[in-house]
C-alpha cells in the first residue's frame, strides 16, 4: 500500500480531504469605541482595530458581502461609564446597543453576538459583581438578567454568557421566554478557561487596566476553569444544555483542541471554538517577524478547529480567511 499515491496531485488530495473550512465556519469579533469615522488600531493585534459604529456597520457590510454568518461585539467603555455596579452594562443607549442596532437598520443578513459579561463594565474589570472580595455568583446573575434583556430589545441575535458564574443560562433563558424573546439564541461559553492567552483582548476592550489596578488583580480561577481538567469541562457543558443553551463554545481554542473534540463527539451539539486574541496575537507577531508564512498558519490553524469538531469558529482571522476561501474559489 502506497499513502502517497493520493497525494500525488491538488485534484487528487481535494478529492478524499476528509474536513474542509468553508465561510459560514466563521465568526467575525469587532471591537466597538465612541466616536465617529474613527478607527485605532489595537497594538497587540497587528490589524485589528477599534471601530466607532458607522464602521461597525461598515464591516458588518463587509461581513455580508464575504458570507460570513455573523459578528461578535465587543465595547471599549469610556472609563467614566465603568461602575463598582456595571451600571451602563443595563443602559439601553450603550454601545453595544448602539451598535447592534445601526447593523440591524441596515438591514443585513449577518447575525450579531453579545457578550454578556460585566468585564467591559466594572471598575476592576471583572465579569461579576465583588462584594468583601469575593466574586458573588447569585447577584452577578441578576445583572447579567438584566444585561441580556437589553441586549435581546436592541436586536441582538445571540446572547453570549462569557462570565461562568453558575447558573447563569437558565436564568437568562427564563427571562427571556417570560420576555417574549422565543428567538434570541444563547451561545454558552460553556468551557472557558482561565487563559492567559486573552491579555491583547483586555487591552482592545479596555479591561487590562482596570484589572491591573483591582485588588483580584487579573486573577480569574475563581470563575473561569482550571487549564488542568478535561472531565470538568463535560459537567460545564452539560449543565449549559440542560438549562436551555441553544450553541455551545469551548475557549481558548488552539491549545484546547482536545477539549473541542471532547466535547463535540460527546454532545453532538452545535460546537463553536473560539480562537482567541492571544493565539491571533502570536501567529501575526510571527508572522510579522518573517518566522512563520501568514496566510498558510491561518488557514492550517482554523482547519484544525473543523478536524477537532467544531462547528464553527469565532476568529480576529474571519475576514482574511474569508477572503481567501473566495479566491480558492
Ligand atoms: C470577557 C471576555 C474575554 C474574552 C471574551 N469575552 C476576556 C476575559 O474573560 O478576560 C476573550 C477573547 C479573546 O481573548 O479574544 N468576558
Amino acid at each position: 500500500m502506497r499513502l502517497r499515491r493520493v497525494r500525488s496531485s491538488s485534484w487528487s488530495r481535494r478529492l478524499v480531504a476528509e474536513h474542509r473550512l468553508g465561510v459560514e465556519d466563521l465568526i467575525w469579533p469587532l471591537f466597538v469605541m465612541e466616536g465617529e469615522n474613527r478607527r485605532v488600531p489595537v497594538a497587540s493585534m497587528p490589524g485589528v482595530e477599534r471601530l466607532s459604529i458607522d464602521n461597525i456597520v461598515i464591516a458588518a457590510e463587509q461581513a455580508a458581502e464575504l458570507g460570513i454568518p455573523a459578528v461578535a461585539l465587543f465595547p471599549n467603555t469610556e472609563a467614566k461609564l465603568r461602575s463598582e455596579d456595571a451600571r451602563e452594562a443595563f443602559n439601553p443607549e450603550n454601545l453595544v446597543c448602539r451598535a447592534t442596532r445601526a447593523i440591524k437598520a441596515a438591514g443585513l443578513n449577518v447575525g450579531v453576538i453579545l457578550d454578556v459579561a460585566l468585564d467591559p463594565y466594572t471598575n476592576h474589570g471583572h465579569d461579576g459583581l465583588i462584594r468583601n472580595g469575593e466574586i458573588v455568583n447569585d447577584d452577578t446573575i441578576e445583572a447579567l438578567v438584566r444585561q441580556s434583556m437589553v441586549q435581546a430589545e436592541a436586536g441582538a441575535d445571540i446572547l453570549a454568557p462569557s462570565d461562568m458564574m453558575d447558573g447563569r443560562i437558565g436564568a437568562i433563558r427564563s427571562a427571556l421566554e417570560d420576555g417574549g424573546h422565543f428567538n434570541t439564541l444563547v451561545m454558552a461559553y460553556a468551557a472557558k478557561y482561565a487563559s492567559a492567552f486573552y491579555g491583547p483582548f483586555r487591552d482592545a476592550v479596555g479591561s487590562a487596566v482596570t484589572l491591573a489596578s483591582s485588588a483580584e488583580k487579573r486573577d480569574k480561577r475563581s470563575y473561569q476553569m482550571d487549564p488542568a481538567n478535561t472531565d470538568e469541562a463535560l459537567r460545564e457543558v452539560a449543565l449549559d444544555l440542560a438549562e436551555g443553551a441553544d450553541l455551545i463554545m469551548v475557549k481558548p481554542g488552539m491549545p484546547y483542541l482536545d477539549i473541542v473534540r471532547r466535547v463535540s463527539e460527546t454532545f453532538r451539539v452545535p460546537t463553536f471554538a473560539y480562537q482567541v486574541s492571544g493565539e491571533y496575537a502570536m501567529l501575526q507577531a510571527a508572522a510579522q517577524a518573517g518566522w512563520l508564512d501568514s496566510d498558510a498558519v491561518m488557514m492550517e490553524s482554523l482547519l484544525a478547529f473543523k478536524r477537532a469538531g467544531a462547528s464553527g469558529i469565532l476568529t480576529y482571522f474571519a475576514p482574511r480567511a474569508a477572503a481567501a476561501l473566495k479566491n480558492e474559489a
